[in-house]
């Protein structure tokens, strides 16, 4: 196995739900892993049923959510670990936060913003939850009846309503490789 990338680094997707977030981070998992770095997802549905088990949605929830999901990604990424996570993460001061503690201990933080109309959003509806939200039968709930506060300056913005996830995945790789994150796919393949 190659390994010639010793800095870990933290991939931030953060992005309304339905847009593409836990759909790309396994795509760039399995990628960055097929290019020999160890990798692991942290998933928001997935740290909600046992990291966050208990929170809920009200911002200081959030913030706890998001917190922890940057603390477990710190620990992996001053390991060598890259490390892409996958929450709504709604809230610019966190995600900031978390971007500074991460930089801290040496390793990269990457904002990914997965950028998506929330009429198509809406549209799609996969989970069935923008229907209840519209209903007024999910307070809280991100882009109908609670904020997202839009990265002002992310690393890669992808578009999932004019985007295959083949394309944005392309381009998350690029910036990674610009950065010497990850390494160049190999020519023999
Ligand atoms: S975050 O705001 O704390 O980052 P997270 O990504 O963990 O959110 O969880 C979002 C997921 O929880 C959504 O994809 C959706 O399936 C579900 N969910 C349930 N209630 C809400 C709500 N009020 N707002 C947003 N998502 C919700």
């Amino acid at each position: 196995m190659r390994n010639d990338v010793a800095q870990g680094a933290v991939v931030w997707f953060t992005g309304l739900s339905g847009a593409g977030k836990s759909t790309l981070a396994g795509l760039l998992a399995a990628e960055v892993g097929r290019r020999g770095t160890r990798v692991e997802v942290l998933d928001g549905d997935e740290v909600r049923t046992n990291l966050s088990k208990g929170l809920g949605f009200s911002r200081e929830d959030r913030d706890a959510n998001i917190r922890r999901i940057g603390y477990v990604a710190r620990l992996l990424a001053r390991n060598g670990v890259h490390v892409i996570t996958a929450a709504i993460s709604p809230y610019r001061d966190v995600r900031d936060e978390v971007r500074r503690l991460v930089e801290a201990d040496g390793a990269a933080f990457v904002e990914v913003f997965a950028r998506c109309p929330i009429e198509v959003l809406a549209a799609r509806d996969v989970k069935g939850l923008y229907a209840r939200a519209l209903r007024g039968e999910i307070p809280n709930f991100t882009g109908i009846s609670d904020p997202y506060e839009e990265p002002p300056r992310p690393d890669v913005t992808v578009h999932s309503d004019r985007e295959r996830p083949e394309e944005s995945l392309a381009r998350i790789l690029a910036v990674l490789e610009s950065r010497g994150l990850v390494a160049s796919p190999d020519p023999a393949w």
